[in-house]
């Protein structure tokens, strides 16, 4: 990677047109990728009167759409409805709707291989059919969380496809915004939360921070596009980091007999210098476990390994053993085996009140119940399936029977919905990893 300045654009035929197309609000937008982050990116721009066009390749999500339909928490159906009636949004999966997009934003997913190493193929696949049907002028923001990078090489690509035809108004401008989107969060939604954004381009920059602009959003501009994708990724790992420090406090302060929770808000009263974070089972989702390997992937490349990466993901990794030792400990078996033990898990999603799966602590905590000898029942009001669960783990409904007949009850993910009367008045005990039940003052909760 080199890092480079944005070069000052002379103003384009095609910048011009963008820049009146944008002030108008008549640029056609196309959101690609209708996501956890893609779909409530799409909802914000058409609410802020752009005629949006959402691509997607999944033709079920499209179908639910169409008919008004959200599957994502943060959007709801009502406001589906009100922007079909204005006619701002609508979804499909045909990508020669691009071919009318004056600004694309890119929301595909990324992630990781098992060897944590960056995965962009769905980028690969949306910047192929970008270059085959966008007809310039054209804004392009990759919003997705990418490698360090990334963006300057999509914007290489991006203008050979177009060099030789390169005279004003036929140019494609290139921007990279992360999405910091954090789902259910009701303070700090999109509108909220300021964009950092950094431009291919002087001239990039300038109508990303206009498209933004333009649908109520703050911008932060950097100097470059590394700077942004430098920014997303090192946020996330400053979550991960401190995370799995909490982690490992919460295992020190155990052993010494001590509540880490007591220590963190004692800590908390510290006026300055101190950010709390708070132990758990694991990280889950989409970003924190996976978007700090972005940057120890491009570390290791320059020469200059994290070494905080790779001790984080040890202790964030070995959190489904110890709530799993925990467990052996409470039921007080010495050997760590739960050989004839019944435990019911509570939460399987990987953050409170959220549907989404993905990455989610609890499928490795059931995992290692199960390989100490448990039996295992899982209850989840939000989803009644969760990919890679342990095939022997069995939904349970929430009865008073079914917590009665568990040795131990595990809170992973602490959903407000639970009916946590029900579990304090029945359960023997409760191992609650995110200490969710503190103000219940109850003799059968431990925390984690
Ligand atoms: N979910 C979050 O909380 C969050 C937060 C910040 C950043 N991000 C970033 O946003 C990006 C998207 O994440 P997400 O959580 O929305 O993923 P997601 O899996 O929820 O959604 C991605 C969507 O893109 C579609 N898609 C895949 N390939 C496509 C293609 N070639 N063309 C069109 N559509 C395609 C999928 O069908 C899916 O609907 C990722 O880079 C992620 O790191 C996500």
């Amino acid at each position: 990677m080199t890092q480079e300045e944005p070069a000052v654009a002379p103003a384009s035929a095609g910048s011009e047109r963008l820049r009146t197309v944008l002030a108008s609000k008549e640029a056609r937008v196309a959101v690609v990728g209708l996501g956890f982050a893609g779909l409530p990116q799409a909802v914000v721009i058409a609410e802020a009167g752009f005629t949006v066009t959402g691509i997607d390749v999944d033709g079920e999500r499209v179908a639910q759409l169409a008919r008004g339909e959200s599957y994502i928490t943060d959007v709801t159906a009502d406001q589906l409805h009100a922007l079909r009636h204005t006619g701002h949004f609508h979804a499909t999966t045909e990508a020669a709707a691009l071919t009318e997009a004056d600004c694309v934003v890119v929301c595909v997913p990324t992630g990781i291989t098992a060897e944590r190493r960056p995965v962009l193929d769905a980028l690969e696949r949306a910047l192929g059919t970008i270059i085959n049907t966008l007809r310039p002028p054209a804004l392009v923001i990759i919003e997705s969380s990418v490698p360090p990078g990334t963006t300057r090489r999509v914007a290489r690509l991006l203008e050979a496809r177009w060099r030789g035809n390169d005279g004003p108004g036929e140019r494609v401008f290139v921007a990279h915004a992360p999405e910091r989107i954090d789902p259910g969060n009701r303070q700090y939604g999109l509108r909220e939360t300021p964009r950092v954004v950094g431009g291919e381009t002087a001239a990039a920059l300038d109508l990303a921070r206009q498209f933004y602009a333009q649908c109520g959003v703050t911008t932060v501009p950097v100097a470059s596009v590394e700077v942004a994708e430098l920014t997303k990724v090192f946020e996330n790992t400053f979550r991960f980091v401190n995370i799995s420090l909490v982690n490992e406090l919460a295992q020190i302060a155990t052993a010494m007999n001590v509540s880490a929770w007591e220590v963190l808000e004692a800590a908390s009263t510290k006026p300055y210098g101190f950010m709390p974070h708070e132990p758990g089972p694991g990280v889950g989702g989409s970003c924190i476990p996976v978007i700090p390997f972005f940057l120890a992937d491009v570390a290791e490349r320059l020469g200059t390994p994290s070494h905080l990466i790779a001790a984080a993901e040890r202790v964030n990794t070995f959190m489904p053993q110890y709530v799993t030792d925990r467990a052996a400990a409470l039921v007080g078996r010495r050997d760590g085996d739960l050989v004839g033990c019944h435990i019911l898990v509570l939460g399987v999603t990987y953050k409170p009140d959220q549907s989404d799966c993905r990455h989610s602590p609890a499928v490795p905590v059931v995992e290692r119940l199960i390989a100490a000898g448990a039996t295992v029942r899982v209850h989840d009001p939000l989803v009644t399936e969760v990919a890679g669960l342990h095939p022997q783990a069995s939904f349970a409904p929430l009865t008073a029977e079914v917590v009665a007949a568990a040795d131990l009850v595990v809170v992973v993910t602490p959903h407000r919905s639970l009916d946590y009367g029900l579990v304090l008045s029945h359960a023997r005990c409760i191992l609650d990893t995110r200490n969710a039940l503190r103000d219940r003052a109850a003799p059968n909760v431990v925390p984690l």
